[in-house]
């Protein structure tokens, strides 16, 4: 006879997750522009109202790419629910995740054309990625594929048991974030590139739900492991992951309070700590929504390294999804022609002129290829696609 939802949860210890306190020292962390999704309200009646918070995220999306969003309409209780579910689904015994392997046991023996630790289904081994100095990564991962699918809730047998008894709750929250948080943020978007509203939607996000090249966005549960060991710390200089820019269009994070996060400021160079904002999501623009933009939209650099000393033998746990538009869509502003991109000079007659034409899948592809190895540095410039932006330094594994 078949568990009850309960008895599955008993089996596998589902419990609360839990944080630690804030740290006490003084790191001063930057706190992120809060976009209120509660001011978006319907309505040409209400053109005024969106148009405001549209230029709020303007500031954000155009200089650090990051943003915190408050009163998304997901009660902190699920949050917190799928949460539990995610420390027990990533500490289940290696007998049950080995059935369940995402990629191989690291980036170096990864075969050609495969998924990778990064995309493919289910756990990426802990120290699947270099590093520094020789030293893997301490990440636990659980991938999800086409997140925002139909077809997803329904493809229990492709997870664990644990998993498996979640999947509606995670396709609930992965669809809300998709398809009633996503299309009002790319409305605000088409109010900064003064674009009829929806035009974003319609032209890279099209079929979500019903057409799998449309729904390739991808959810996450991922926990942190604290290195437990000085020597590691210092040969890894406290790296947890190393700096990178997302791929997609939107990524959305849980906030949690273990300071962790990094972003390189644009404005002086430095990493600096992302603050923790109570109850919020995290959001980061990807290089998709950057290339859709003409490069207005930044996606920027960030990393994670080992929390302030208070905070240090805990493990942080977080759920991303990562949005990502069509598979054919092509990543350059032409479809959309945003008068104010014209403006800027940000189209191919113009600043943009080396531009090639690539489609999403393409950049997801080879991108994917670059992230984790051991020879990319994080300050080279290379020109790839026809662009040029330092933040790419994932690339230069590709020149060489
Ligand atoms: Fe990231």
């Amino acid at each position: 006879m078949s568990l009850s939802k309960e008895e599955v949860d008993k089996k596998y210890n589902v419990r609360p997750f839990v944080d630690p306190e804030r740290t006490k020292e003084d790191l001063n962390p930057l706190k992120l522009d809060a976009i209120d999704l509660s001011f978006f309200e319907e309505g040409d009646e209400n053109l005024n109202k969106r148009q405001d918070l549209a230029n709020r995220l303007e500031k954000s999306i155009t200089t650090h790419g990051f943003f915190n969003l408050i009163n998304h309409g997901i009660p902190q209780e699920t949050i917190d629910n799928l949460r539990a579910v995610s420390q027990s689904v990533l500490t289940l015994p290696y007998e049950i995740q080995k059935q369940y392997l995402a990629s191989a046991p690291t980036k170096e023996e990864e075969v050609q054309g495969g998924e990778g630790g990064e995309r493919g289904r289910g756990f990426k081994p802990k120290g699947y990625w270099a590093i520094k100095n020789g030293i893997r990564d301490s990440i636990h991962h659980y991938n999800f594929r086409d997140s925002c699918h139909d077809s997803f809730v329904k493809d229990k047998e492709k997870h664990p048991e644990l998993v498996a008894n979640h999947l509606q709750e995670l396709a609930d929250y992965f669809n809300h974030l998709q398809r009633d948080i996503l299309p009002k943020l790319l409305r605000l978007c088409d109010l900064i590139l003064n674009i009829p509203e929806g035009s974003l939607q319609k032209h890279y996000f099209a079929k979500v739900g019903t057409n799998l090249d449309d729904s390739n966005t991808h959810g996450r549960l991922m926990m942190y492991e604290p290195y437990g060991d000085e020597q590691l710390s210092q040969e890894t200089e406290g790296t947890f992951l190393r700096g990178h820019s997302d791929m997609g269009a939107f990524t959305f994070i849980t906030s949690q309070p273990i300071l962790a996060l990094q972003i390189r400021d644009v404005f002086t160079g430095k990493w600096r700590y992302i603050d923790h904002l109570e109850g919020s999501l995290i959001v980061n623009l990807g290089d998709a929504l950057e290339f859709i933009s003409g490069g207005y939209f930044k996606a920027c650099l960030h990393r994670v390294i080992e929390p302030p000393l208070d905070q240090r033998k805990f493990n942080r746990l977080v759920i991303i999804l990562f949005c990502n538009p069509s598979g054919k869509a092509i990543l350059d502003p032409e479809n959309i022609q945003s008068p104010k991109l014209k403006q800027l000079g940000l189209s191919k007659e113009d600043k943009l002129k080396d531009w090639e034409t690539i489609q999403f899948n393409d950049w997801n592809q080879t991108k994917g290829k670059t992230l984790g190895r051991v020879a990319a540095g994080e300050r080279n410039l290379v020109k790839f696609y026809g662009r040029t932006i330092e933040r790419w330094h994932h690339l230069e594994t590709i020149k060489n």
